[in-house]
């Protein structure tokens, strides 16, 4: 019938016509409503015929009432975009199932069953890059967190535990490798160049780890025999071209292995240890039991393609998915709230081990530069959530920087607290209580409580609140006592307007000015909105250092004078206190200049207090290089404007980059010195080696802003004589900021180069999104038509558009050209890959801290993004909560 000749209908659709469409809300998840799963699945068979367009998945699952549960006739299986080709109850077909959106609904009367279930997919298709998709020519998976039902029909949640046995089978010549979980039990030829091959893991695991890869590769292979003598074979598997980029990759597993038996007992449990590197990936990694899967970045190095940043992350990044084989395998996590549960405990496990690696101080003082750029923007932002949420509605945005990074301070607090050793215990005691378990944080808590001999009592609301912590310290002096006054506040975020006082452990010392020493380090915790310590034997009014080695995931206020500052600074013998100092020292003046503005005399005051603390740092030879890297780094904008209620994001870059050009000419001799002593340096792998060109291309960067034809020179003269990348790509990155003749020829010799490098062409879009150049923006513009720019590439996605965001000039350019670009690569990208298109809503979201002029043009932008009434999810919630 035609609905305009019907009244009824007419007469609703006008009505309709003047109310905005409502988009389909997709539901909203709650933490509190958690119930187990009414059937237990304690094995199941999958069998694959594999091929790049059409795959064919038989998956047999028997399932058994959960006596645990809530008893219920049916069974409800996940699916996402799956259709049903047959469905089998203990060999009969069933007549009886359903769909309820995506999901299948089979009735079931008896107490156990053996279901049946096939379907049909398209790798290729597979734009998501979630569940069974192609990447240049081989197949692979991810499953984390529900990309399990875009494979099968299945209870796809972690607290559902099975056996797996899978069978494989394709074409032999396309997919000579066949890797699975656990190990290969049989394998064998077929009909027709086709082969098979069959992989059963014992350590019963939930869906989201499972893992499957098929393709044309070669692994660079190892051994490590564990501590009870269990022989492992290791293979790092990579198309053959990259083979001879995977040693660092094989080396870093080995030092993983190692150290997690030696800091937290915890030994490997399988026979076959497996990597695989993927070039289309939405993340870092993923720890598939025995078979990681990992996007190539975090793999591939050698010298003359990655920089010692991507060295370190390569280690890092390793450790961290190897050390989830226990925090996150063997102990997982009921539900996705409890996400925190496996990632923040790993990053702090990562974290450990890379300080051990790596050398402690610099490795804290990166961690808590990460956590400030990425996670305080988090917690002072719409998208603020606790380590542990309370309700979502697509798992995927989730996947944070404070479930993660925030969540490994809140269990480096408790270790803070308790020690290393009884800290271990605790770790012990949680293994050995929750292995084979699906687990809460609260489990942890309880653990760590009884384990490391902690009242975690009010420490719980870590997981629960959301927001920095604001403490505000003065220290008073009369007589010989010096009086701590502390106290703190919590700010309200979404939802949680009105917070309580949580625990928060600072370390603390006192330095006697004229000896520059102190007494020894104390554990101040602040557990009371407001507090008071006293300590005595001060004849004179000490200089405090609290929050040493960043103690507590706090910001700290106080009124301090520069000459503290500049004593910490050059002296503090604890390596993070003196970073901070300086970060101090830097902050507050430029917050004062870009906000209410300096008169001449303080303006020169605070630069003069930076020029001498930073010529101190420069002019220290007891100090290595790559901690001076550290120290000489200005904080950076995002952090900054942090600082600020409202941000004017031009100001700040113009005071910023005013400071930086005026410290480059006043220390312009320095630099240039320092720039000549460790040029003669020698590549090697050694800490003075990297230390070396981590500050070689630091001088640089101020000698391009004091003296922008002196660095195109220099900046030229070690691109030419650069044998690595990190020279080379330090080298470009401060020519690209500047107008030379050098810069073109520079980006046209490194693309020739390079060409080819999926990884280094990489680096070639990212230094030119996030260059000072004025003329950035229309760069950024052309790269996006390049030949080699790709929406289906997450890499290439994130190097041009990722790194373009986070260049303020760039982005927050005063035409809100920036804002545009971004929401049109959002809407562009979200019908493709909605979870990376997702990621780049936060930088719009920011709004509400931007000065007005801007604010406005974000915001437009946004209620651009949510007018399209086709958006995903991922994008969906995350505009939603970045305008509400
Ligand atoms: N568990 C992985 C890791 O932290 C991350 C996987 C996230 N995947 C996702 N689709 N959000 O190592
Ligand atoms: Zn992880």
């Amino acid at each position: 019938m035609d609905i305009a000749r019907n009244p009824s209908v007419a007469a609703e659709n006008t009505q309709m016509a003047d109310a905005p469409p409502e988009p389909q809300q997709p539901p909203l998840i709650r933490r509190e409503d958690y119930t187990p799963f009414p059937w237990l699945v304690p094995q199941i068979a999958l069998e694959f015929e594999l091929g790049i367009e059409h795959t064919l998945v038989t998956s047999t699952l028997t399932v058994a009432r959960n006596a645990k549960a809530q008893r219920s006739d049916t069974i409800r299986l996940n699916g996402d975009g799956l259709t049903a080709l047959s469905v089998t109850v203990d060999g009969e077909p069933a007549g009886d199932w359903s769909m309820d959106g995506d999901d299948l609904i089979l009735p079931l009367h008896g107490e156990a069953h053996a279901i049946k279930v096939v379907t049909a997919i398209d790798p290729s298709a597979n734009s998501q890059l979630m569940g069974l998709y192609a990447s240049s020519g081989m197949l692979c998976t991810q499953c984390e967190a529900e990309g399990f039902r875009r494979i099968t029909f299945f209870p796809d949640r972690p607290d559902v535990l099975s056996t797996y046995t899978v069978r494989m089978s394709g074409p032999k010549a396309e997919f000579p490798i066949l890797l699975c979980n656990g190990n290969r039990v049989a394998e064998g030829e077929g009909e027709g160049g086709t082969h098979w091959a069959e992989w059963h893991d014992p350590w019963p695991k939930p869906s989201y780890l499972f893992a499957l890869v098929a393709g044309d590769l070669v692994a660079n292979s190892g051994r490590f025999t564990t501590m009870s003598g269990r022989e492992v074979e290791l293979n790092i598997w990579v198309r053959a071209e990259d083979l001879p980029r995977t040693e660092h990759a094989l080396e870093s597993l080995k030092k993983s292995m190692q150290w997690d038996e030696q800091a937290f007992g915890r030994e490997y449990d399988l026979d076959l240890f497996n990597i695989v590197a993927v070039s289309d990936f939405n993340m870092g990694a993923m720890e598939n039991k025995g078979l990681n899967v990992f996007n190539t970045k975090y793999v591939l190095a050698d010298p003359d393609t990655a920089t010692d940043a991507d060295f370190d992350a390569i280690e890092g990044v390793i450790a961290h998915e190897y050390f989830h084989n226990w925090s996150g395998n063997r102990v997982t996590c009921r539900d996705w709230f409890q996400l925190s549960l496996k990632e923040g405990f790993t990053v702090l496990r990562d974290q450990l081990f890379s300080q051990d690696m790596q050398g402690e101080a610099v490795k804290r003082i990166e961690d808590v530069r990460i956590l400030r750029s990425a996670q305080f923007p988090e917690d002072s932002g719409p998208l603020a959530h606790p380590i542990r949420p309370d309700s979502f509605r697509e798992i995927s945005n989730f996947y944070t920087a404070t479930v993660y990074n925030k969540g490994a301070e809140v269990i480096r607090m408790m270790r803070t607290m308790a020690g290393p050793e009884r800290f271990r215990a605790g770790c012990d005691l949680y293994f050995e209580r929750h292995d084979g378990e699906a687990a809460t944080c609260e489990d942890f808590i309880r653990a760590m409580e009884e384990g490391a001999g902690l009242d975690l009592e009010q420490f719980r609301l870590w997981y629960s609140q959301a927001g920095t912590p604001k403490v505000t310290v003065r220290l008073e002096h009369s007589g010989d006592t010096a009086t701590l006054h502390l106290s703190q506040q919590v700010p309200p975020t979404p939802g949680q307007p009105d917070k309580q006082a949580m625990p928060i452990p600072l370390r603390i010392a006192l330095f006697d000015r004229a000896t520059g020493k102190h007494e020894g380090e104390q554990l101040v915790v602040l557990g009371k909105a407001e507090d008071s310590f006293a300590f005595t034997g001060f004849a004179e009014p000490p200089v405090l250092s609290i929050n040493r080695g960043y103690s507590a995931p706090v910001t700290i206020e106080r009124t301090v004078p520069h000459a503290d500052l500049v004593f910490l600074a050059a002296q503090d013998d604890d390596s993070f206190a003196r970073y901070e100092a300086m970060q101090e020292l830097v902050v507050s003046h430029i917050v004062a200049a870009a906000g209410d503005g300096l008169d001449d005399a303080a303006r020169a005051a605070g630069r003069a207090a930076i020029r001498t603390a930073l010529a101190a740092i420069l002019a220290d030879a007891a100090l290595d290089d790559s901690m001076r890297g550290e120290l000489v780094m200005l904080p950076s904008q995002t952090y900054l404007s942090e600082q600020m209620l409202i941000a004017d994001p031009g100001r700040i870059h113009a005071e910023r980059e005013g400071l930086k050009a005026w410290l480059g000419r006043e220390l312009e001799s320095e630099f240039v010195a320092l720039h000549l002593r460790v040029s003669e340096i020698p590549y090697g792998l050694e800490q003075a080696a990297r230390g070396a060109r981590k500050i070689k291309t630091q001088a640089l960067v101020y000698l391009a802003a004091g003296n922008p034809d002196l660095a195109a020179q220099m900046a030229k003269a070690q691109y030419e004589a650069a044998d690595n990348m990190t020279d080379r790509q330090g080298a470009l990155m401060v020519l690209t900021g500047l107008d030379s003749a050098a810069r073109t020829d520079k980006l046209i010799d490194f693309y020739r180069r390079y060409q080819g490098n999926e990884l280094v062409i990489d680096k070639w879009f990212t230094l030119q999104a996030i260059s000072l150049h004025p003329h950035a923006i229309e760069h950024v513009r052309v790269l996006a038509g390049h030949p080699d720019f790709t929406l289906r590439n997450p890499n290439r996605v994130r190097s041009l558009y990722m790194a373009f965001a986070g260049n303020p000039h760039a982005f927050h350019g005063e035409s809100g050209e920036g804002y545009r670009m971004i929401a049109d690569l959002i809407l562009a990208l979200d019908p493709i890959n909605a979870q990376t298109a997702a990621r780049f809503v936060p930088s719009l979201g920011r709004w509400r801290r931007i000065e007005p002029v801007r604010a406005a043009l974000m915001r437009q932008e946004l209620e651009r993004i949510a007018a399209s009434d086709r958006l995903s999810r991922d994008t969906f919630e995350q505009v939603t909560r970045s305008l509400g």
